[in-house]
């Protein structure tokens, strides 16, 4: 096992991200004296502001949990202890000097930066991380979405950072994977005998990926408008979730053997085209209407100019291998839908003979529904007989047999995606992080898909906010007979 870090180097300190995630992520950790004792966190980014400045915004993204889980001040105080601010320009590398000052000799016990800057930054960071020092054998660096936009840029990006950190050094972070129920798939899939001998095109007739979201742009215009759902959501976190439930065993939970699997899958994804992307996907953007009973703008309403962005995409993929040959994986995704909820749909055939048919009893196929949010749920349907004598007939129905997580594990605390990302980051345990060849099987795939678009002159179909996209995502499932799990 690596040592773990002395120091955690986080860009962006004050920025979204940071407060909302990563300082209450680290809080929780360090209340459970999960954190090693000696662990510093440097905070930068641009504002002038000084340690005792940093401290007040962690405090203040740090009062919900406090009130939450009902802490002693003693638990803040020595969170913020660990606290230091420097105040760096990530464009002007010899800027970054004064970070390596900061951090001075603990540098070489172990150091893990958290960058989450904008790509345009990420060559210039690594430039002035490399001048201040502090990119030896000991650092870690973890690098936070979006890294490019295409496999072009996302190429550039990986070479600048090889340049400097080999890959065991970097740990490029999809915050899926941080997701327990994510990591359950594993459990579920490969410490039970009863599901993977089932797992395959025999039996499975298709699998569904839904991540649906109610929020709409969220003050990201400019980030969101020049990406779109397909590089936002499926490039990364829905292929992730593909290549987990699609995958063959790996035999050891190792970074190297499970990423290997991954990454098989993920090469394996016929390409979605020219040829075939007017058939196999769909893209949609929401006009103003209704969420939860809420008015709510239409997307170039919020936007305030012309876009042609997909806020919804929904495909129809193939796994080419033997196992998962003619099995659809049918995604979607977007924001403004009238739910937020993220789940796979593992849709299983029928029998292939129904004794009960001349009985009257009708037989609908198992189906397994992981949601992984907001609820957090293993639900399996299974037909079942409904009590009684039967004289006018056999009734079978759908029952659930149902795994909801946070009461089978009452006593023990849910945790932020992250805190589990950021201490693996801390403590150099990279199997919940992506390899470069992921990302790049990943953008391969999704680039032809944009490409087809093109060719195809494929622009976005309206869809009222508070509706499951456009009517056209519904016919590319109901044209196989398929309909969305709603
Ligand atoms: C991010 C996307 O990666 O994931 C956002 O950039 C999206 O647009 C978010 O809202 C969804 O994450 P979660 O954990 O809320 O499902």
């Amino acid at each position: 096992m690596p040592t773990p870090a002395q120091t955690l180097l986080l860009f962006g300190v004050t920025g979204d991200l940071s407060r909302r995630m990563l300082l209450p992520s680290l809080f929780g950790l360090d209340a459970d004296g999960l954190l090693p004792p000696d662990l510093r966190i440097v905070g930068t980014a641009r504002q002038e502001i000084d340690d005792a400045g940093l401290r007040e915004t962690a405090e203040t993204a740090l009062a919900p949990i406090m009130a939450d889980r009902k802490l002693d001040r003693a638990v803040l105080d020595r969170f913020l202890g660990r606290l230091r601010y420097v105040a760096a320009d990530a464009s002007k590398p010899e800027s970054l000097a004064a970070i390596g000052e900061a951090v001075g000799p603990r540098a070489d016990q172990g150091l893990a930066i958290f960058l989450s800057t904008a790509p345009s930054l990420f060559e210039s960071t690594i430039a002035g991380l490399q001048a201040a020092g502090l990119t030896g054998p000991a650092t870690r660096l973890a690098l936070e979405k979006p890294l490019g936009h295409d496999l072009a840029s996302s190429q550039e990006i990986n070479d600048a950072v090889a340049a400097v950190f080999p890959e065991r050094q970097t740990f490029r972070i999809d915050h899926y994977l941080g997701k327990e129920t994510v990591q359950n798939l594993l459990a579920l899939r490969f410490g039970n005998i009863l599901f993977e001998p089932l797992w395959n095109a025999t039996a499975i007739e298709h699998v569904q990926i839904t991540i649906s979201e109610t929020v709409g742009l969220e003050g990201r215009v400019s980030y969101f408008d020049g990406m779109g759902s397909l590089r936002d959501m499926v490039q990364n976190h829905m292929l992730q979730l593909l290549a987990l439930v699609a995958m063959e065993a790996p035999a050891q939970f190792t970074a190297t053997a499970v990423r290997d699997e991954k990454v098989k899958v993920l090469r394996s994804l016929r390409p979605i085209d020219a040829n075939t992307a007017a058939r196999e996907s769909v893209i949609g953007q929401y006009t103003a209407g209704a969420v939860a009973g809420q008015p709510v703008p239409g997307y170039l309403d919020e936007l305030g100019s012309p876009s042609d962005t997909e806020t919804f995409v929904a495909l129809k993929a193939h796994v080419d291998n033997w196992r998962w040959q003619g099995v659809p994986f049918y995604m979607r995704t977007g924001k403004r839908l009238p739910v937020r909820r993220s789940e796979v749909v593992i849709q299983f055939k029928p029998v292939p003979h129904s004794m009960f048919a001349g009985r009257g009893a009708v037989l609908q196929p198992n189906r397994l529904v992981i949601s992984i949010q907001p609820d957090e749920n293993v639900s399996l349907t299974m037909m079942s007989k409904q009590p009684g004598l039967d004289r006018d007939g056999i009734r079978l129905r759908e029952v659930p047999l149902n795994i909801g997580l946070p009461n089978a594990f009452a006593d023990v605390r849910r945790r932020i995606a992250y805190e589990r990302l950021l201490l693996d980051l801390i403590e150099g345990e990279p199997t919940l992080f992506v390899r470069r060849d992921e990302v790049e099987a990943q953008w391969e795939w999704i680039d032809a898909i944009r490409d087809g678009w093109e060719a195809n002159s494929m622009v976005p179909k309206p869809y009222a906010a508070g509706t499951w996209g456009p009517a056209a995502a519904i016919a590319l499932t109901e044209r196989d007979g398929v309909s969305w799990h709603d």
